[in-house]
């Protein structure tokens, strides 16, 4: 089993205190705190290697491109990809805005997303020009397959899903959606941002074609993204934007590309960031992501029923990842997190970028707490307790 008592003493910023209390972050899913081993790595970068990449043949533009270029191993690794295939974007939203803005819809070409997505993977389908179709869900907070299986057609350009829920937690059989879009002809795109810091995730065992996460929510920095996508299809797909380091030759006349990743990477990129990233993979992989998935899942189970006995609603399926969303009956969300952060405890709250999946399950907005590699199970139980002081401070009030 995980150590999380140890893990925690890795993260500096779990030391301080918010209101006079300790601080308990149940707000991962938003963004991770970052281990010692991350920021290390980055002021490292700076202090001893600090230069540009690919430009140069001085020996710190060289250490600084192996650096990059070995960070981009390393995620690449991670997943299971090769390295022609991992390419460095801002974060999740950029790499799904990369294929929205370059993949070639043919007139009368069909997108279909879901209800359960983030606003992240339904605009920039929106804004693509073709016509976007929704897959829905059931009760418990589940895709309903069904749809996939109907609304699946020859029209259909690419599926995009989540993997997980970052509302509900659900798992979503990615596996199963590529399969069937693969059967028509069509692509699917993976939105792995709350799958990739919080499982085991295999591209190849997968079968998709995108996969999308941020550096940000697996404990690396803010500013680093990726953007998997099989060789062959991004071969075969546009750059996305122009500049330095995607060209291969540029005349007055006309321009050609660089292979990929770096077709897709113009400018100058978030060096530091890679390097963070790879330094966060690093750490993520020396606890292995088998007992990562397991004990957040575990501690989601726990919340879950510490807090269905505070009488709270609770929203998703029984089987989820450790993503766990409710409403206190009579209180505003905002007035719930704002409570709880009284308490030294950071929830998120409001529509998480869900307002789709929000109007399906019938609400504006909730609760959400979150868990990471650092919480712990005295961190749901002081989220259940200080719940149970909020409810018995305004009960009264609510009759
Ligand atoms: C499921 C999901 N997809 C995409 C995103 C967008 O991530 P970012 O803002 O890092 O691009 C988030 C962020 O919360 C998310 O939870």
């Amino acid at each position: 089993m995980l150590n999380a008592k140890k893990i925690k003493q890795d993260f500096p910023i779990l030391k301080r205190k918010t209101q006079g209390r300790q601080l308990c972050y149940l707000d991962s899913a938003a963004t991770s705190q970052k281990p010692r081993h991350v920021l290390k790595a980055m002021d490292d970068y700076y202090e001893k290697h600090n230069s540009n990449v690919h430009r140069g043949v001085h020996t710190l533009s060289e250490e600084a491109t192996e650096l990059y270029e070995g960070a981009r191993k390393k995620v690449a690794g991670f997943i299971n990809a090769g390295m022609k295939e991992m390419v460095f974007t801002k974060n999740a939203t950029e790499a799904i805005n990369l294929v929205s803005h370059t993949l070639d819809v043919k007139k009368g070409g069909e997108i279909l997303s879901s209800v359960m997505e983030h606003h992240s993977n339904i605009v920039p389908w929106q804004l693509c020009g073709a016509k976007v179709r929704y897959a829905g869900m059931d009760e418990n907070g589940n895709l309903d397959m069904g749809d996939y299986e109907k609304m699946i057609s020859e029209k259909t350009r690419l599926v995009a899903v989540t993997h997980v829920s970052n509302v509900l937690g659900t798992i979503n059989d990615v596996r199963r959606i590529a399969k069937l879009a693969h059967d028509v002809g069509a692509l699917c795109l993976v939105d792995g941002a709350q799958s990739v810091p919080h499982m085991p995730v295999d591209v190849k065992k997968l079968g998709v074609d995108f996969l999308a996460f941020s550096g940000h929510k697996m404990l690396g920095p803010t500013g680093i993204g990726c953007l998997y996508g099989k060789k062959e299809v991004l071969d075969s797909m546009m750059p996305f934007m122009g500049g330095g380091d995607m060209i291969r030759e540029v005349t007055l006349a006309k321009t050609t590309y660089n292979e990929v990743p770096h077709k897709f990477e113009a400018g100058t990129p978030d060096i530091a960031g890679a390097v963070g990233l790879g330094a966060a993979v690093d750490y993520l992989s020396s606890i292995g992501m088998g007992s990562v998935q397991k004990h957040e899942e575990i501690l989601a189970k726990r919340a879950v029923e510490e807090l269905s006995r505070q009488g709270v609603e609770i929203y998703g399926p029984k089987k989820r990842a450790g993503v766990v969303a409710f409403n206190v009956h009579g209180l505003h969300a905002h007035d719930v997190a704002s409570m709880l952060d009284e308490h030294g405890i950071a929830v998120r709250s409001g529509h998480h970028c869900a307002q789709p999946l929000m109007e399906r399950l019938g609400i504006s907005s909730s609760a959400r707490a979150s868990f990471c590699v650092y919480n712990d199970e005295r961190d749901v139980l002081k989220l259940a307790s200080s719940l149970r002081d909020i409810i018995d401070k305004v009960g009264g009030r609510l009759q």
